[in-house]
């Protein structure tokens, strides 16, 4: 097309057209408004009014056509165009794109192109910096930055997922206080059947030894408006509610830990614990006999206004507490699980499909594999870790349909909204379809 070179001055700098196409619920390509563009529309709006940007318009636009790629904006006169899911994302085309006049290279949507490119795995290097044993089958292991760059920021109740070898990537929670950025703790159990996880980092690490890990990610946050924690831990379940105990207590929050263990020969952290903790510490020693333990029923009886409750450790013991917070509410009580939930005897698997709006598939799940398998086996990249639903890795956000939820880290809020699915675990019933977000 012949360029005009007599166009009159524009009478906006810059504008910005953000997709708000919406579509039926159901509708197998999806459409922008349902992956949240219009309240991301509504966010740069306001943003460029608090920036005090000027010469600018910001309008809904019907479907762009890439609706693959979407949420998509397209910004004139440059003709350039981006993919946004999240504020962050708007901010840094207002600051980067429109403030000064850069591009925002991880957002551009090229000419032709069709899908979206798949983040790739952003790995860490560590240093192991020191070993403890610190009881008969705990190993505490001390690590630093490998390389140059800083270890990332973790906040309290954070865990990564060490890659061991090709085969194996194991999740552990960091013990340590978030307020130092110098150091990771973990503390490692010795897992009974352990086939190359735990049971290769007792027999194989030392120090001076590099590791790969995954950034650290927190499925287990402290709610800042809480009027009072509740901690409860079992076992080795105590690594990452030692790290909320450190920040709990520079907050100067109102807390009590109930600590589980046979007796203290295996109590990990011992001293940490008791110097966090002090006075708001109550052990709980069964000897091996559960009867002998910890009263849940007693002390989860009543259920102090505005308290949230934090538990992590063995998975029956998880149950026995959950049994006994009848009384508090669901949203106020938040699991940290190790492993996959014990499968539910009501589950059955049957077949049901599943439409991927942003590759135009429409797939059948079989009664025999998983979301995730039938994803990858079409050659689609899907993120994933424990693959048993405990570390959120294959969060997937549901467009449409009703899941069946067998993950052990969506709330009982984000079950009933049904806006994310753990694709390695949950499923539906037959004669459903799921259209997700892939
Ligand atoms: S629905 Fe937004 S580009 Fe089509
Ligand atoms: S991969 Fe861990 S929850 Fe799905």
């Amino acid at each position: 097309m012949k360029k005009n070179t007599q166009n009159p001055n524009m009478h906006y700098q810059t504008h910005v057209f953000c997709c708000v196409n919406e579509r039926p619920p159901d509708h197998p390509r999806s459409c922008c408004a349902a992956r949240g563009s219009g309240a991301l529309r509504d966010y740069m709006k306001s943003r460029t009014k608090a920036l005090g940007i000027r010469d600018i318009r910001i309008n809904n636009s019907g479907c762009l056509e890439r609706c693959e790629l979407g949420p998509t904006m397209v910004i004139y006169p440059e003709g350039v165009w981006y993919h946004f899911t999240e504020k962050e994302d708007i901010e840094e085309i207002l600051q980067t794109h429109i403030l000064k006049g850069q591009r925002v290279e991880r957002l551009l949507l090229k000419p032709g192109q069709t899908f979206l490119v798949p983040p790739a795995e952003h790995t860490i290097d560590l240093k192991v910096i020191d070993i403890r044993r610190d009881t008969s089958d705990i190993l505490l292991i001390e690590v630093a930055a490998g390389g140059e760059n800083e270890l990332p920021p973790f906040s309290a109740g954070a865990h990564i997922d060490l890659l061991i070898g090709d085969k194996y990537r194991r999740s552990y929670s960091i013990a340590s206080d978030p307020s130092d950025r110098g150091k990771y703790i973990l503390g490692i159990l010795r897992e009974k059947n352990s086939k190359g996880g735990s049971a290769w980092l007792h027999e194989n690490v030392e120090v001076g030894m590099h590791l790969v890990a995954s950034p650290p990610k927190n499925n287990f946050a402290i709610i800042q408006e809480a009027t009072q924690h509740m901690l409860i831990a079992g076992g080795i379940g105590i690594t990452p509610i030692l790290a909320m105990g450190y920040q709990l207590l520079r907050n100067k929050s109102k807390m009590t830990l109930h600590y589980c263990t046979k007796n203290l020969e295996t109590t990990a952290f011992i001293k940490e614990v008791q110097k966090v903790f002090g006075e708001h510490v109550v052990l709980h020693h069964d000897d091996g006999d559960v009867s002998k333990g910890i009263n849940l029923d007693g002390i989860l009886k009543q259920y102090p206004r505005g308290a949230h409750l934090y538990v992590c450790g063995p998975e029956s013991f998880m149950g026995a507490v959950a049994e006994a917070a009848k009384e508090w509410p669901a949203e106020n009580i938040h699991f940290e699980y190790f492993a996959a939930k014990k499968e539910n005897p009501d589950w059955v698997n049957e077949e049901f499909e599943i439409s991927l709006s942003r590759h135009k598939k429409i797939l059948t799940v079989p009664r025999e594999k998983t979301i995730l398998e039938v994803v990858r086996e079409a050659g689609i990249f899907a993120d994933a870790s424990c693959q048993s639903g405990s570390c959120a890795t294959c969060r997937t956000a549901l467009l449409h349909g009703r899941p069946e939820h067998r993950d052990a880290v969506l709330t009982e809020e984000e079950r009933a909204e049904n806006k994310t699915i753990m694709i390695c675990v949950s499923r539906a019933k037959s004669g459903e379809r799921l259209v997700l977000d892939l």
